[in-house]
């Protein structure tokens, strides 16, 4: 046996990474004589712990096609490999629409690998499983017929992968990973796009409908923080900052189920955008041809438009958050949701306690 110690760092929103962690720990367990298991969420692995004959294994879900910027963030403050072998596992949204079809990690794999190697990691394989879809903010759930097929593949690929790696063999080269990694770097746009812009767009879409009674489990859940509860002492609101990264966890594991996206507000906003407002803004206030030509020029523009758009962002969804305190409008926003009408999933057997222990 190649190793002696396991280390397993996770970050999950509705707990399918979560299950992942717990499967690999499991069976790693068994077979070697120390194995942890913690979220990347406040945890900073010292270089004591690294070393040749421990393994690394992170596991994430995917945001945006490539990995959440959370778990960037975690293999960034990692301390040097020191030879550490180390692998990662990343899962995507398995759906059913007539037929299975799996989820798509792209890049978050690569991303990781990438970030371990330059840290001097001896990278020794990843994977990608399907799980059951879950992006309660924009697509509705699996009944438990069709998530129970994804988790009971899923689990049998875990513990078949983490058996590999234990046998000394490397899982780098084969179909599913190369074409990942294919697919991966031509949507970089894409996930680079997530990672600076999205990510905040859909933060600040959501809002509590008339069924919150201010219980507080979703701000006293959130890893990021992100929520703040707001108001008159036993009526508060969540209020959803910046710090969001819409992993979905407030939304599927509200007691009320009182979490939605304002659909019809994300269309608004999208429209609002679509004017380019900083454009004639930006020819309006400085009329001096030196300033305007400074302004104008290619990415000095691009970054004042980027900061434009995230201040309409921030200012519509303040809107949002007072109008929905009037019950006609907070109806209005709700029925025009779509997690209005569909099923939140979250991974069965993960109760919201399970995070923290
Ligand atoms: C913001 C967001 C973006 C997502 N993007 C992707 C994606 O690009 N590809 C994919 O296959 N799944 C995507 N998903 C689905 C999740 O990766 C998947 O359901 C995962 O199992 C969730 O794991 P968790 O429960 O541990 O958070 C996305 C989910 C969220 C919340
Ligand atoms: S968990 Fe649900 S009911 Fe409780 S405060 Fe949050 S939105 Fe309201
Ligand atoms: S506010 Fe909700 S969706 Fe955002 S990070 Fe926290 S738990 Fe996840």
């Amino acid at each position: 046996m190649p190793y002696k110690k396991a280390m397993i760092y996770y970050w999950s929103g509705t707990g399918n990474t979560l299950r992942i962690s717990k499967w690999a720990f499991n069976f790693l367990k068994n077979k070697l004589s120390i194995v942890s298991i913690s979220s990347v969420i406040n945890s900073n692995p010292d270089t004591q712990t690294m070393g040749e004959n421990t393994l690394l294994l992170i596991a994430m879900p995917t945001h945006g096609f490539t990995a959440p910027w959370q778990v960037i963030k975690f293999c960034l403050r990692l301390p040097m490999g020191k030879k550490t072998a180390a692998v990662t596992i990343a899962n995507g949204a398995g759906t059913y629409p007539g037929f299975y079809l799996p989820g798509f990690s792209a890049s978050a794999n690569s991303v990781i690998s990438f970030i371990l190697l330059l840290k001097g990691y001896r990278v020794r394989g990843f994977i990608d499983i399907d799980m059951p879809g879950s992006w309660p903010a924009f697509c509705p759930g699996l009944n438990r017929e069709h998530a129970d097929h994804f988790l009971k593949n899923a689990k049998r690929k875990t513990e078949a992968f983490i058996k590999i790696i234990l046998s000394g063999e490397k899982h780098i080269i084969n179909f599913r990973n190369v074409l990942e990694f294919i697919f991966g770097m031509l949507l970089i746009p894409v996930s680079f796009g997530y990672i600076i812009f999205g990510r905040f767009f859909f933060a600040k879409l959501q809002f509590a409908n008339l069924k919150c009674n201010s219980c507080g489990t979703c701000a006293g859940n959130c890893s990021q923080k992100a929520i703040l509860m707001k108001g008159k002492e036993g009526f508060k609101k969540p209020y959803w900052t910046f710090k969001c990264e819409s992993c979905g966890k407030c939304i599927s594991y509200c007691p009320q189920q009182a979490v939605e996206t304002g659909h019809s507000m994300a269309i608004l906003i999208w429209y609002i955008l679509s004017l380019r407002v900083s454009f004639y803004l930006i020819d309006y206030f400085f009329q001096s041809s030196a300033i305007i030509s400074f302004l104008k020029n290619k990415y000095i523009f691009k970054l004042l438009n980027y900061m434009f758009y995230l201040l309409t962002i921030f200012v519509c969804y303040y809107v949002l958050y007072y109008m929905v305190k009037i019950p006609l409008l907070n109806k209005f926003f709700s029925i025009t949701s779509g997690t209005h009408w569909w099923k939140k999933y979250h991974e069965p057997s993960i109760k919201i306690q399970d995070f923290k222990s």
